[in-house]
């Protein structure tokens, strides 16, 4: 029987998630429901990286040990898959016994093999990536080609792999399986990499500490990508005593084995791990496919550039599947995008609020509204049902190939058509004319709803919240059949439906931006910090006028989850403030606190409440939850503060 198998890239653990790791991990899911929902057994795996000099500094720098960083890291992914409904079947942590055994009995088969050797080591060696780079892949400045910073020459003794003796084997294998690496292009990238010549590749470190000890090298642990490749099959039981699942996922004939991974892990990937594998006398994945960067500022967004993005704000203000669908439709698999949130609002209205939401509401709407419930036959023979045919065979190979933006497409040019046929239709006129028990209304609507239904269907790997929202407001549970059936005629008849509120509310996008504005939150990423040329003179700083005051009234804005208004005393007058903390502090627990603000702001509206100044707070934590700084009771209210 076929089966199919994903893996995320393991992270490592000095990071906390963001939006890099978010997509990476959205995709294997979509991916991975969609061949659980055309009837493929599947198996979905991810975890996190935990061994390495990075984690081992990281920790150092928190005053952690390394596991319990990790632990820490370990929870926020969990997290973030429960927020995201990731249907992850297993999370491997390479810290646990079960990997250890794993990369033991990998190492072992490796040495049996006689590729490993011992000699000494040296080269240009970037901490960030733990690996080692030839002259003539750095810059003048002897620069990494990924991080942009400096490598640094490092030389010790260690134990080799025999990476040169692979070279032949990689080409002919790339030759004969151009799906090995996809996007194709990407295949031209790394052939290249391995016809320039590979060198052997040292697997052991005896720097590092933290790490899984050599086999028969004692004082060594092992390289961590050799480590963290491996847990691709050590989670799935390779090494152990049980390894049915190995065998069902991996080592199987009609076994389907996809890494999904950026960009920036390709060499990792498509060239020392199948040389491992090689050398092991094991299968190889079928496919690696690697996709792009979201960049913020034309930068890759990463930790060590310092421009992360934690979209946290969206999610909680617009949902998961709000996310999930923007990832994966504004990104071309395989291709680079921008982050940012103006352009995330506006898909959100157009595509999500407007074409999905207005077409499932307005359908459900005229069920209801002429039969309480579906309609009482399933029409066969309509429109509707020869768009869905095109729909579904676009959707299918889209999806197959990973085209996600496609595959999107293909659902919503499939919805503008139910759209027009509702339209061309009328059947508020068909009921008018001829009742609610007419056949014909049944029948247009019955094409209707079913196209709804359907398009949930296809839409489920991307939304699966929103679908199953849909399915429900035609009558349908998540476990029933219809839920995950794509053939046509499965809607069940004179259900009754029940009235669900809107999918996707539309959003104020200039209210919004306005509002956060306010807030101490950076919106997106962490502002740069300021360099020495962007120092300011006393001159500049005095030109903020910054007062005590006294918060004499605090109500909370309507509408807004953010906005508070306050009216502050500041000794000789009094001001109407707007100020972002309202998801934070109580109306209640404000009144009587004495607080900073910057009293000559320029006047802004906020939601339509005019502001006349700014309260301090300090920005605390990755979400930046505002903190109001006190002043101690007996300073008048009014005192400069300089
Ligand atoms: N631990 C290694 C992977 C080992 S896999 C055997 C690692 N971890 S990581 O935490 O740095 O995560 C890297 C992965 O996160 C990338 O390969 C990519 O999948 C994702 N992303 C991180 N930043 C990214 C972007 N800015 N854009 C898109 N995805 C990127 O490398």
């Amino acid at each position: 029987m076929k089966t199919f198998y994903a893996t995320t890239p393991i992270y490592y653990v000095n990071d906390l998630p963001h939006i890099g790791h978010i997509y990476s991990t959205v995709v294997t899911d979509v991916i991975t429901r969609f061949h659980r929902l055309i009837g493929e057994k599947t198996w979905f795996l991810t975890g996190t990286d935990e061994h390495g000099q990075n984690i081992e500094k990281a920790a150092a720098a928190q005053g952690l040990t390394p596991i319990a960083l990790a632990d820490r890291v370990v929870e926020r992914y969990r997290e973030l898959y429960r927020t995201f409904e990731i249907a992850n079947d297993d999370f491997i942590r390479t810290t646990e016994a079960r990997h250890r055994r794993g990369v033991e009995a990998l190492i072992a088969r490796i040495s049996a093999a006689g590729d490993f050797y011992t000699a000494k080591h040296e080269g240009w060696y970037c901490s960030s990536c733990e690996a080692f780079y030839t002259e003539k892949e750095l810059d003048e400045g002897k620069n990494c080609p990924v991080h942009g910073r400096p490598t640094v020459w490092e030389s010790e003794e260690n134990v080799f792999f025999r990476l040169s003796n692979y070279a032949g084997r990689l080409l002919e294998h790339y030759e004969k399986h151009p799906e090995f690496v996809q996007p194709e292009s990407r295949l031209a990238e790394v052939a290249s990499f391995v016809k320039s010549g590979l060198n052997d590749l040292s697997v052991s470190r005896s720097k590092v500490k933290w790490g899984i000890p050599f086999p028969n090298h004692p004082g060594h642990v092992v390289y961590v990508w050799l480590d963290a490749l491996a847990n691709y099959i050590t989670a799935l039981g390779f090494g152990s005593e049980d390894d049915r699942r190995y065998r069902e996922f991996w080592d199987h004939t009609e076994a389907e084995r996809v890494h999904v991974i950026g960009k920036d892990i390709l060499r990792f990937h498509a060239v020392y791990w199948p040389a491992f594998l090689m050398s092991a006398g094991l299968p190889l994945p079928t496919t690696v496919r690697a996709h792009g960067w979201w960049l913020r500022d034309a930068k890759k967004v990463s930790k060590s550039v310092g421009n992360i993005v934690r979209p946290d704000h969206l999610v909680a203000d617009f949902g998961p599947d709000a996310l999930r669908y923007f990832l994966l439709r504004e990104m071309a698999f395989g291709q680079d995008a921008s982050f940012s949130d103006e352009a995330f609002l506006t898909r959100y209205n157009a595509d999500l609020a407007n074409d999905l939401g207005n077409t499932v509401s307005r359908v459900a709407a005229l069920c209801r509204q002429s039969f309480g419930g579906t309609p009482n036959e399933v029409c066969t023979d309509n429109d509707v049902l020869r768009a869905y045919g095109t729909a579904r065979s676009e959707w299918q190979a889209a999806m197959a190939d990973c085209q996600f933006n496609r595959a999107l497409e293909a659902i919503w040019k499939y919805l503008a058509e139910i759209n027009g046929f509702v339209v061309t239709r009328e059947p508020w006129k068909i009921k008018k004319a001829e009742g609610a028990d007419s056949a014909r209304l049944h029948r247009v609507l019955s094409a209707a709803a079913e196209g709804v239904r359907l398009s949930a269907v296809m839409l489920s790997p991307f939304v699966p919240k929103t679908s199953r929202k849909i399915f429900e407001s035609f009558g349908v549970e998540a476990k029933d059949p219809a839920a995950a059936d794509l053939d046509w005629g499965r809607l069940p008849v004179s259900r009754p439906m029940p009235e669900m509120p809107a999918l996707f509310p539309r959003a104020d996008a200039d209210a919004y931006f306005k509002e956060k504005d306010v807030t101490t939150t950076p919106t997106t990423g962490e502002p740069a910090p300021a360099g020495p040329e962007e120092r300011i003179a006393i001159e500049d700083f005095q030109k903020v006028r910054l007062r005590t005051a006294k918060i004499v009234v605090a109500e909370r804005v309507p509408k807004s989850n953010k906005l508070m208004r306050l009216e502050v005393d500041l000794g000789d007058e009094r001001r109407q403030i707007v100020a972002g903390i309202a998801a934070q502090y109580e109306p209640e627990a404000l009144v009587g606190r004495n607080v900073v603000v910057v009293a000559n702001l320029r006047p802004a509206k906020l939601m339509g409440v005019e502001s006349n100044g700014m309260v301090l707070a300090a920005s605390v934590g990755e979400a930046g939850a505002p903190v109001l700084l006190d002043v101690p009771a007996d300073v008048p209210a009014g005192s400069k503060v300089k």
